[in-house]
């Protein structure tokens, strides 16, 4: 089956890798403090925190923002559901926010309609890895007193108004699963535009310890001294998935100018092909494109998935609305809450995009679609 995503593994990552495995550090060692000064560079120079998943930063990142208890924040349903539940961890209420309508993104005009003063955190996310609109976004946040964090699972590399995901949110968060732009087999980091915010997270992912003398509450020389300072986990990432990261990164122009040309050469194809819908991209905005969401119409995404299937192309949906999952049903969420998200979640379709995929792959893939709809 050709997969919707994957990786690429080169030489070099390989051989980054098995030096890692030879060295005296397999876990925190100093490839981790490599590839955070390699992240934070790729996301405009602030400060970068690496740990195990793209869930762990989301939970992190929630956590380095001060939410608790009683607070709202105001997220979209045109994602994966982590970057709702680990806010549900914490104790908030989410509110949903419907997207907007072509590029299921979460829409300004609407998180403006819905922030109130509990609303501690805007979680947008740049789905498919075109970043939302952060700056209409942070005139709410400014009005409401609110923070915004930018799910950046999608979107290494992207550029808003001249600016790299990374700059745009007070808290930006990473996935390097294997199929996003840059991977780590499992990893992920959040970068914080305040030092303070980074070092929080920088806590809550090593257990709330500290062995930093300046920060203890009683002077402390003797070496094998450290305190807890906050309750916390273990979230860390290893030296060997670090060097793998650190490895992909020196790629990632060559990965997102690959992607363009791939969602490039699907625009053409596709775009005045009756029945579908291809991607929109806003005219400020520099995509390093994780997912090709095309939409397919007239109620036809489910044949169209099970041809392609059938056909050994491994087309994906994302995302169902998270709030249709039991977890949130069972809180009380109803479904047509926010009919733009369910109508998007209707029609899309991600079709195979990764950098090793070829000319002659995408061009089956169309062949195999366009046939799907006769
Ligand atoms: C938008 C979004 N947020 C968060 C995550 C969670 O990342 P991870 O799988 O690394 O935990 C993903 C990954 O699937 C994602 O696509």
């Amino acid at each position: 089956m050709l997969p919707y995503g994957k990786q690429s593994v080169s030489d070099a990552d390989v051989a980054a890798v098995t030096h890692v495995m030879q060295s005296d550090w397999l876990t925190t060692g100093p490839t981790v403090a490599c590839f955070e000064a390699a992240v934070s560079a790729a996301a405009g120079g602030h400060p970068a925190v690496s740990c195990t998943s793209g869930t762990a930063a989301l939970h992190i990142a929630y956590n380095a923002l001060g939410l608790g208890r009683g607070d709202e924040v105001i997220v979209t349903p045109m994602t994966f559901v982590a970057t709702a539940s680990a806010a549900s961890l914490w104790g908030a209420k989410l509110v949903f926010a419907d997207t907007e309508d072509d590029t299921g993104l979460i829409d300004p005009a609407i998180v403006d309609a819905l922030a109130t003063s509990k609303t501690r955190v805007i979680a947008a996310v740049d789905y498919a890895g075109h970043p939302a609109d952060y700056d209409a976004l942070r005139q709410t946040a400014v009005r409401m007193d609110a923070r915004i964090l930018d799910d950046a699972a999608h979107s290494i590399g992207s550029v808003y108004r001249g600016r790299l995901v990374g700059e745009l949110a007070d808290i930006t968060t990473f996935s390097f699963f294997p199929t996003k732009t840059v991977t780590t087999a499992e990893g992920g980091a959040v970068v914080a535009l305040e030092q303070a915010v980074a070092e929080r997270a920088r806590m809550f992912h090593t257990i709330g310890m500290t062995r930093d003398s300046t920060q203890f509450r009683s002077p402390h020389d003797e070496g094998w001294y450290y305190e807890v300072r906050a309750l916390g986990l273990n979230y860390r990432l290893n030296d060997m998935a670090c060097a793998l990261g650190l490895s992909q990164l020196a790629r990632l122009r060559q990965f997102k100018a690959r992607r363009a040309e791939l969602t490039a050469r699907y625009n053409e194809a596709l775009s005045a092909v009756d029945g579908l819908r291809t991607p929109t991209q806003r005219p400020d905005v520099d995509p390093a494109w994780h997912l090709y969401p095309l939409r397919v119409l007239d109620g036809r995404r489910r044949e169209v998935y099970d041809k392609m299937r059938a056909a050994g192309i491994g087309v994906q949906v994302n995302y169902i609305p998270v709030y249709w999952h039991p977890v949130y049903e069972d809180m009380g969420y109803k479904r047509g809450m926010c009919p733009r998200a369910e109508d998007f979640y209707a029609e899309e379709l991600s079709l195979p995009l990764f950098p090793d995929l070829t000319g002659s792959q995408v061009d089956h893939v169309i062949d195999v679609l366009i046939g799907a709809l006769k």
